[in-house]
């Protein structure tokens, strides 16, 4: 039991100051079976504290259907385990370069720019979302026995919008909802992000990634009272599709968190441990000076060059900000834990059972239905996947440029069954014009939803309709195909391909693609596809999230639990096309 407020110089925990030593690990970025060890990894790096987001959208994927609500508990009770307090973000937007913010689709679809508003309909599904996820929390606050000692208000609210009605609301809901810790706001240490971002009566923090100083000053100019902490000390970042690897010196970051210490001030990692967005859930920027710039998707590691890599295991920065932290730790801190097995031997199989995407869509996608025009994925309901739309020019005509308007992200495009071309955002016309009649196929990807800015929540899709020269075409069939239609393994068995039958794939084809891979001693591994182009991959049924040729990131992590010692099964559902020799590779992560 205890009580922990916020007092007017420090946080205070039974009357006496605390400073909060505390590092960002989103649960859903981990596999749980790993969840101890990387939370003894955080305790042995000198916190006290654990952060979580909780991303809404991976909870409810249809309205009122509830997912695994119970996982942001199991983690709490693994955070108090580790002998950690636990400060929650709750949302409902949380960015995180993690899927629209962490916002359903089936939310923003419909709403548009009224989220993150006072808007009535936007707070009521807010009301019941949190009416489901905040007993996890309620149960397992500080004055309850349990590790949770403060929860967040929205997230940098101030980088995006200045509803004080809203921010008021929402902080008047967890309180009804009975969260009696402190409440908070995290901003960027300037003006209008404070003063947009903060409610009167509830601690500010500020999030940077140097300059603590300066940083705390801002803040309090408009806090004069209370203790300092730094939300977010960006002790890292993440990678974009292709872009460059981003790294941060490690001693630079440390010579960082010495100044925000120094200042007297609380601290949380982001990252402290980054792990992975599993299953097509990374999110996506857009560049720009006011983000309206080009789409910018973000990786499927998050490892964000955090102290504790993407595989769990102690960088250079860990042990730089262990002794750091060690300076202000009330005892010795506590050894590392061992570290998780790793592959034995290394593995390779080649793919040699394939079903057409076409038949994948008409097996596992939702119903072909015609529309006037073009349906955005919203209107499918689909989150994260694909998207089949089948139209067709009217004849005779002569060729004419044909378009696909407000496309968001990528088109595989063939006319009369034969590839005409991939589009995307800034290239949306096709290389050569099309003749009527013909029929055109469009296969569009979503590449992530924006998680920042004032483009979050931009539909996907085909959002300005199919152009031929300025002309509209309709009667627009669409199939949507959800990537979670792919947990429904024996629905996934019943395809052509994995049944068994011979079906390799001409070459180049896009489609999915099975095999087995043969291991010896399970244990953490990464995989390789050396010669497919992007898409999704799945072991035995997990999905490892997606890979694309363009890099960075050239392989994906596959946690050691999910693996089996013998035979794994591979699913790899390709949507470009592939090269020569279908095949995946496992093999033990290269030395940290
Ligand atoms: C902001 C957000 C975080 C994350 C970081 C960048 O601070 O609040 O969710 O997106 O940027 O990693």
């Amino acid at each position: 039991m205890g009580d922990f407020v916020v007092g007017d110089a420090d946080f205070e925990l039974d009357g006496r100051p605390v400073r909060l030593l505390s590092g960002a690990l989103h649960y859903f970025r981990v596999h749980e079976s790993q969840w101890g060890h990387r939370l003894a990894m955080l305790r042995a790096m000198g916190l006290n504290c654990v952060e979580t987001y909780v991303p809404w959208n991976l909870h409810e994927p249809r309205p009122g259907e509830l997912r695994d609500v119970a996982a942001l508990g199991r983690f709490l009770d693994a955070a108090a385990e580790a002998g950690l307090w636990a400060i929650v973000r709750p949302g409902p937007y949380i960015c995180a370069e993690w899927e629209n913010g962490g916002l359903p689709h089936w939310l923003t679809g419909p709403l548009g720019g009224r989220i993150r508003t006072r808007d009535a309909e936007y707070l009521a599904r807010v009301e019941r979302w949190f009416g489901v996820l905040l007993p996890q929390v309620v149960e397992r606050q500080i004055d309850r026995g349990g590790p949770v000692i403060m929860v967040q208000v929205e997230n940098e609210y101030g980088s995006y919008g200045s509803d004080q009605r809203y921010l008021r609301q929402l902080a008047a809901k967890l309180r009804d909802l009975g969260v009696r810790v402190p409440l908070f706001t995290s901003d960027g240490p300037e003006d209008h992000m404070l003063t947009g971002g903060s409610v009167p009566g509830v601690l500010a923090t500020v999030n940077f990634g140097s300059q603590a100083r300066e940083g705390f000053a801002t803040l309090r100019r408009h806090r004069p009272k209370g203790p300092l902490m730094c939300m977010e000390f960006w002790c890292g970042w993440f990678d974009h599709w292709g872009d460059e690897h981003v790294v941060r010196d490690p001693a630079d970051a440390a010579a960082a968190l010495r100044e925000i210490l120094a200042a007297g001030a609380s601290v949380n990692l982001y990252m402290a441990h980054g792990g992975t967005s599993f299953a097509g859930w990374a999110g996506a920027n857009r560049g720009g000076e006011l983000h309206g710039g080009p789409l910018h998707p973000d990786v499927t590691s998050y490892d964000y060059d955090a102290p504790i890599d993407e595989f769990g295991r102690a960088t250079p920065k860990f042990w730089a900000f262990r002794e750091v932290l060690a300076a202000y730790a009330d005892g010795p801190l506590p050894e590392l834990p061992s570290a998780p097995p790793e592959l034995g031997a290394g593995a390779e199989a080649e793919l040699d059972v394939w079903t057409p995407l076409g038949e994948v869509l008409d097996v596992l996608g939702g119903p072909e239905r015609a529309f006037g025009q073009a349906p955005t994925f919203e209107e499918l309901d689909v989150d994260r996947g694909v998207v089949r739309y089948r139209v067709d020019v009217p004849g005779p005509r002569q060729p004419y440029p044909l378009r696909a308007r407000g496309l968001r992200d990528r088109a595989v495009v063939h006319v009369d069954g034969v590839r005409a071309g991939v589009l995307t955002e800034d290239s949306p016309e096709l290389p050569s014009p099309v003749a009527g009649p013909a029929r055109v196929e469009l296969l569009v990807e979503s590449l992530g939803r924006v998680n920042y800015g004032p483009r979050l929540g931009e539909p996907k899709g085909l959002t300005g309709g199919v152009l031929h020269e300025r002309q509209f075409l309709h009667g627009v069939r669409a199939t949507g195909l959800r990537l979670d239609a792919f947990d429904d393994a024996e629905r996934v068995r019943g395809l052509r391909g994995l049944r068994g039958l011979p079906s390799r794939a001409p070459e180049g084809e896009a489609g999915l693609y099975r095999g087995s891979l043969s291991v010896e001693g399970a244990g953490d591994a990464v995989l390789e596809l050396p010669s497919f182009t992007r898409g999704f991959v799945w072991v035995n049924g997990f999905c490892l999230g997606r890979y694309w040729v363009l890099g960075p990131q050239e392989s994906l992590y596959v946690p050691g639990p999910v693996l089996r010692e013998g035979a794994n099964e591979v699913w790899v559902l390709e949507l470009e096309g592939v090269g020569a020799g279908a095949s995946v590779r496992v093999s033990a992560p290269a030395a940290g």
